[in-house]
């Protein structure tokens, strides 16, 4: 999926903004503050319905307006290059639209119908971001990377999502149980015995698509940081290897009990990224770590796109100050040799021209006091 055009509409100090025959790479420039970071974030709520700066939606709405609005138009793949800009791929696509307002509720529309689940949006447009924060996912807590885990499956794998939400649901209500003490054996045997099987589904999911991405993997770090050797991508699933889920489920029967809640589980899934047999988070440098993190979501959008499920729109944001010039230059050749649209921020213009492969053709925006300008090719 890729957008050919977007309208933002109050998000932070970009009041109205319009944007129009959108690139395969697009890149937004100007100084500190202008409102670049906003403008993928803008994108980001067009995907997510939610921000990526973990801030709440109040935040991201402008402070003279009751709410926030993003409208964009989303194909399946972008029209080649041709001379008359803009007459193709305009107006045809899919209308897709975000309105967030203060007390929180989320007004998402795909092809002018109402959409109630934000899988649906993420499903029209898959997103990828790659921000200063994104950066932890190595050396944060593992909630994280069981999410980036489960974006890929619910891309990959269409069964996922609703088995992932009856996992929710069994965990909760068994927790609950748990919590209160006074069990009654009945009730807590049922969500076990539904715990066992929707995890036991949700962790085959996993497993499957973990197979597939580590190679993917590799192969990206392999051309993105040669010098790192062998990196190596490990899951663990959350309970002993040894056992079934419903068999550590019975096992954790009494600490499960005795401390009210679920010990074992896809709730404590995690991916462990190896470095020469060490943690990578632990031994490799920040600046190593980072483009650790870069492979794994470079990785994520190249098998999406190798397996057939589309391509993945990436928000990057101030590539320059992350990486230096060698390493920038490899991630945007990664991205252009996997046909990805980029969404992608800097101070300055000609440090993202430097870095891209000539033959891309980019979009240029600048950013001024949330006012965002085309900026022609000279
Ligand atoms: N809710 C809001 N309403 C209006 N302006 C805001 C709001 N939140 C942040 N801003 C302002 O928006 C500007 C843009 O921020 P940002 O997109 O992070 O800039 P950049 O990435 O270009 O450095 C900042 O000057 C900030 O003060
Ligand atoms: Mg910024």
């Amino acid at each position: 999926m890729a957008l050919t055009q977007l309208q933002i509409s109050n998000v932070r100090n970009l009041q109205q903004v319009r944007l129009q025959g959108l690139k395969g790479v697009n890149v937004f420039f100007g100084c500190n503050g202008s409102g670049k970071t906003s403008v993928l974030e803008s994108i980001h709520l067009l995907g997510m319905a939610r921000s990526f700066r973990g801030s709440s939606v109040k935040s991201l709405i402008n402070h003279e307006s009751p709410s926030c609005t993003v409208f964009g138009t989303t194909v399946l793949d972008l029209p080649p290059p041709v001379a008359d800009e803009g007459a193709a791929g305009v107006g045809v696509g899919t209308p897709v639209g975000v309105q967030r307002n203060r007390s929180g509720e989320a007004q998402i529309k795909i092809g002018g119908r109402a959409v109630r689940t934000v899988a649906e949006l993420a499903e029209q447009l898959p997103l990828q971001v790659i921000t200063a924060e994104s950066f932890g996912l190595l050396t944060g807590a593992p909630g994280a990377r069981r999410q980036y885990l489960d974006w890929g499956v619910f891309h990959v794998e269409h069964q996922f999502f609703g088995q992932w939400q009856r996992f929710q649901r069994s965990i909760k209500q068994r927790n609950n149980l748990l919590r209160r003490g006074k069990i009654s054996d009945q009730e807590l045997t049922a969500w076990t015995r539904d715990l066992a099987q929707t995890g036991t589904a949700i962790s085959e999911y996993r497993k499957g698509y973990f197979q597939i991405l580590a190679p993917c993997f590799k192969e990206i770090m392999a051309r993105l940081a040669p010098s790192l050797g062998a990196l190596e991508l490990r899951y663990q699933q959350g309970w002993d290897r040894q056992l079934s889920y419903s068999e550590a489920l019975a096992q954790g029967f009494t600490a499960d009990t005795e401390q009210g809640y679920t010990h074992s589980g896809p709730q404590r899934a995690d991916i462990r990224v190896m470095s020469g047999g060490h943690l990578a988070a632990e031994t490799l440098s920040r600046g190593q770590q980072k483009l650790v993190v870069c492979g794994l979501k470079l990785a994520q959008g190249r098998l999406m796109a190798q397996l057939g499920r589309g391509k993945c729109t990436y928000l990057i944001d101030d590539l320059p100050s992350e990486l230096d010039n060698a390493h920038s230059l490899l991630v945007c050749e990664l991205l252009a040799s996997m046909d990805a649209q980029v969404f992608v921020t800097c101070i300055d213009q000609r440090e993202i021209r430097s870095v891209w492969p000539e033959s891309e053709e980019l979009a240029m925006f600048h950013v001024e006091q949330g006012v965002v300008r085309r900026h022609s090719e000279e």
